[in-house]
């Protein structure tokens, strides 16, 4: 299986890539272009496994990807990289317009070339897996969980930027026959996480002594999913998801912000706790 990995160098790119490299031994090649949000230290342990490549290009750069498709022959994309920081579409939505949007669109129409002219049994079992949020169904209610009916709703550039992309990944499917898959899940969390999001940071400032990043009464309610649990869903459903299907992945952790923070702290002082005993 010959897979390419768009952010790859990001937080669930850089798990679904292990997996993939270490677990399932596939060949992969992960294309990231290193934004401030691509980390290549999350991927040491495949650094130099032979059946492990990186790339570092746009994904709104046609020729790369071209080059990319053609070089490498992908059985399988699954395509992960974009702006992905709802705090940062706030103050510069261009960005996610220009990755999440156009991007998107790109490497459509260069699969679209690639899968085209494969020879019929290798277009048969070719897939785009398209990954995206289940922040473009809205906000969580007190109760209850989004279902893949659910009406999509986005509120922010971020979630907007991101239920275009799912649009346009349908349309690519019923228009031309592209095999797409699209899966959408809840927040995730785990090892190599950027520490600007709320688990990371919130940890970074206890431990510091800082103030804890709670917007509001912090009574915002999100569904939290381990991110290896994740990576491990995405490699089901690029295998088994049916054509044209879309996917939610949860982690049925339905938690409102300050129960999370509040968690982390129980956590931390139990721990700084037992460092004291063993001190003592
Ligand atoms: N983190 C979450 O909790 C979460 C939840 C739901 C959905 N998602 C979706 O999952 C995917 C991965 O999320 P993440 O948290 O790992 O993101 P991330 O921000 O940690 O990583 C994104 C990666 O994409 C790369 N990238 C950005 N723009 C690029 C471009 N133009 N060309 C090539 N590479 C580019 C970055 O360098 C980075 O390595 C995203 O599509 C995101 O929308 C994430």
């Amino acid at each position: 299986m010959r897979v390419i990995v768009t952010g790859g160098a990001g937080f669930i790119g850089s798990a679904l890539v292990r997996h993939l490299v270490l677990e399932r031994g596939y060949d992969v090649l992960n294309v990231d272009a290193l934004t401030y949000a691509g980390n290549r230290a999350s991927l040491n342990s495949v650094e130099d496994k032979p059946n492990y490549r990186f790339l570092q290009a746009n994904i709104c750069d046609r020729g790369a990807m071209e080059k990319a498709f053609q070089d490498f022959r992908p059985n399988r994309i699954m395509h992960l990289a974009a702006e992905s920081h709802v705090d940062r579409s706030i103050t510069g939505a261009a960005d996610f317009i220009e990755t999440n949007v156009i991007g998107t669109f790109t490497l459509l129409e260069v699969a679209r070339g690639y899968w085209s002219k494969l020879p019929d049994a290798e277009k048969d079992a070719f897939r785009f897996l398209h990954v995206s949020t289940d922040e473009v169904y809205g906000s969580l209610g007190e109760d209850g969980l989004f279902r893949e009916d659910t009406p999509y709703d986005p509120s922010s550039p971020y979630s907007a930027s991101k239920a275009s992309s799912d649009h346009l990944a349908k349309a690519w499917q019923r228009t031309y026959g592209l095999p797409i898959v699209v899966s959408n899940c809840s927040n995730n969390y785990g090892p190599f996480h950027f520490p600007e999001k709320l688990i990371p940071l919130t940890i970074l400032n206890a431990l510091a002594g800082e103030r804890l990043p709670v917007y509001g009464k912090g009574n915002n309610v999100r569904d939290w999913l381990y991110v290896e649990d994740h990576a491990r869903a995405l490699d089901t459903i690029a295998e088994r998801g049916r054509i044209g299907e879309t996917y939610n992945v949860g982690g049925r952790n339905e938690r409102r912000n300050i129960e999370v923070v509040r968690r982390i702290c129980e956590v931390l002082d139990r721990l700084a706790r037992r460092t004291a005993h063993v001190r003592n």
